[in-house]
């Protein structure tokens, strides 16, 4: 429609560009805008006060490094090791082969023909370095403390981690200088540099293999249940294969309202409060149920964390710090074991690399018979390494998996897995 003259015609011209410009904008903004995710915020979403699983190390660990809080000692050079040596050889080998003393050298090293069954292979093999030449002090400060010769050694601080006293090391030196003599090894499986790669072969969506498996039926049962809201998971969302098909593949992710990294499991704990009225903990039966279904709906997706968000950039600087935090009474870096000591032999555990983890979780362990969620891996590889644990809903627990999930994007998932 023209307009009549005398009427100008520029406003109307720019007022419909205008209109042109921002409708579609508006049109596209109210399809798009999704609805707020509810979610209950103010609650710890684990079981308050966190205790360690029972049955687990119970020892706390306080004046050492968790992923919460730096306390280890800082380094201070190894004593002077003062006289000429003296010690026990006998007692030196227990020390050294005992493995209630921080694991034992024989988790790292071969140590001649007395060595015990099944020995790592993280360290040199140690049979004959009485011939090597080293001299008292050297030795003692690299069983002391092999920071004082080796900045960047995976070995723990012995002496500085107060794991064996002065005299108990001159003892294991003593015991040292006694080795000459090449290990023999019974066969191939005991030697760790012929024995087999474990390789995981098992069917694990195979119900007479796996038994998180049941967790799938479980959980179905668990999301078609109305809790005090009156309204259960299925009412909601009646299409979940559908609705969640890759869903799972992008998590975990940063949540602003929280402001922190929100995982699966966090998520069904804080999502399913604030729908359904259901009080569902991180590591309880129910949420792993349900974790494990949600994670099963997007099995084959391959992983696909985004770490360029706001939030998550920054949440993925931290965990990747984590990752080479040293931590524990051991003072290990979660990469002295999976990437320095990677495909390595602790003992008669096949050490993994960080590519492989997580797209398994949860998974069934079948040494322990019971199903694992990734944040209890992280509670037990700190426990392991004489660290205290924190509760799974840790904000450090949740920028650590942000990051060893980023590692593993393009990785399908393959939910439940099974482990040894
Ligand atoms: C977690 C694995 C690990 C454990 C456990 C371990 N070591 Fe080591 N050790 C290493 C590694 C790796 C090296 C060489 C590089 C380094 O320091 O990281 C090493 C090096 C050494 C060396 C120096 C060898 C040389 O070049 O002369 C000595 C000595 C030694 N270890 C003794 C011990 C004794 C004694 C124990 C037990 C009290 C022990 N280690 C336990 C990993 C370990
Ligand atoms: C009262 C309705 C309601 C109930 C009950 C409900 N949800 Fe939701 N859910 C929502 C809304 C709204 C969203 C956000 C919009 C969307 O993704 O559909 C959502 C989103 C989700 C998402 C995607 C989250 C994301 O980050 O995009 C998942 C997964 C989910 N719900 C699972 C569940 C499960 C499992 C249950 C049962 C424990 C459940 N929901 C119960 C309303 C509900
Ligand atoms: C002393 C060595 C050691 C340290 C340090 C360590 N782990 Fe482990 N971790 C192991 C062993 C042994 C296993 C079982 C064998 C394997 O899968 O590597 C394992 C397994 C895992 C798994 C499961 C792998 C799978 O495919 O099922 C994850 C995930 C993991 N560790 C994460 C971590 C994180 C994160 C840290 C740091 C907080 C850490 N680990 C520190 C020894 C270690």
């Amino acid at each position: 429609m023209l307009p009549r003259s005398g009427f100008s015609a520029k406003p109307l011209i720019f007022l419909s560009l205008y209109a042109a410009l921002l409708l579609p904008g508006l049109v596209l903004a109210a399809k798009k805008a999704p609805l707020p995710i509810p979610l209950e915020l103010e609650k710890s979403a684990a079981p308050t006060p966190w205790t360690r699983y029972s049955g687990w190390p119970d020892t706390d660990w306080k004046e050492y490094n968790t992923l919460g809080k730096l306390a280890s000692p800082a380094y201070a050079p190894p004593p002077k090791l003062e006289g000429p040596l003296t010690g026990d050889p006998k007692n030196g080998e227990k020390l050294a082969f005992d493995r209630s003393r921080g694991g034992s050298c024989v988790a790292c090293h071969i140590m001649g023909p007395a060595t015990p069954s099944m020995p790592g292979n993280v360290g040199p093999d140690l049979s004959t370095i009485a011939t090597w030449g080293r001299g008292d002090e050297w030795l003692f400060n690299y069983v002391y403390d092999a920071r004082s010769v080796n900045p960047v050694t995976v070995m723990p601080p012995w002496g500085a981690h107060k794991l064996f006293t002065v005299d108990e090391i001159k003892d294991i030196m003593v015991f040292l200088k006694t080795l000459k003599e090449p290990a023999k090894f019974k066969d191939a499986l005991e030697n760790p540099q012929t024995r087999p790669i474990p390789t995981e072969t098992r069917d694990n969506l195979d119900p007479f293999v796996n038994n998180a498996t049941q967790a799938l039926d479980e959980a179905q049962t668990l999301y078609a249940q109305s809790g005090p809201s009156g309204k259960s998971c299925a009412s909601c969302h009646a299409k979940p294969e559908q609705a969640f098909k890759t869903w799972a593949a992008k998590m975990p992710r940063y949540e602003p309202r929280l402001k922190r990294v929100l995982g699966v499991e966090e998520f069904v704990t804080r999502h399913a409060r604030a729908a359904t009225g259901h009080d569902y903990p991180m590591q309880s039966a129910e949420n792993i149920a349900l974790s494990i279904y949600l994670r099963n709906l997007a099995n084959g997706m391959p992983i696909a964390v985004d770490i360029r968000l706001p939030g998550a950039k920054e949440a993925n600087a931290r965990g990747l710090a984590f990752i080479d935090r040293k931590l524990g009474q051991l003072n290990f870096a979660c990469s002295d074991c999976h990437d320095k000591a990677a495909n390595k032999w602790v003992r008669g555990q096949y050490l993994t690399g960080q590519v492989g983890q997580v797209a398994h979780f949860p998974n069934w362990r079948t040494s322990r018979a019971e199903i694992w969620d990734l944040r209890r891996r992280f509670q037990w590889c700190n426990v392991a390494i004489r660290a205290n644990e924190l509760p799974p809903d840790a904000a450090e627990y949740g920028d650590l998996e942000l990051a060893l999930t980023a590692i593993n994007n393009g990785q399908k998932l393959n939910v439940p897995g099974i482990r040894h």
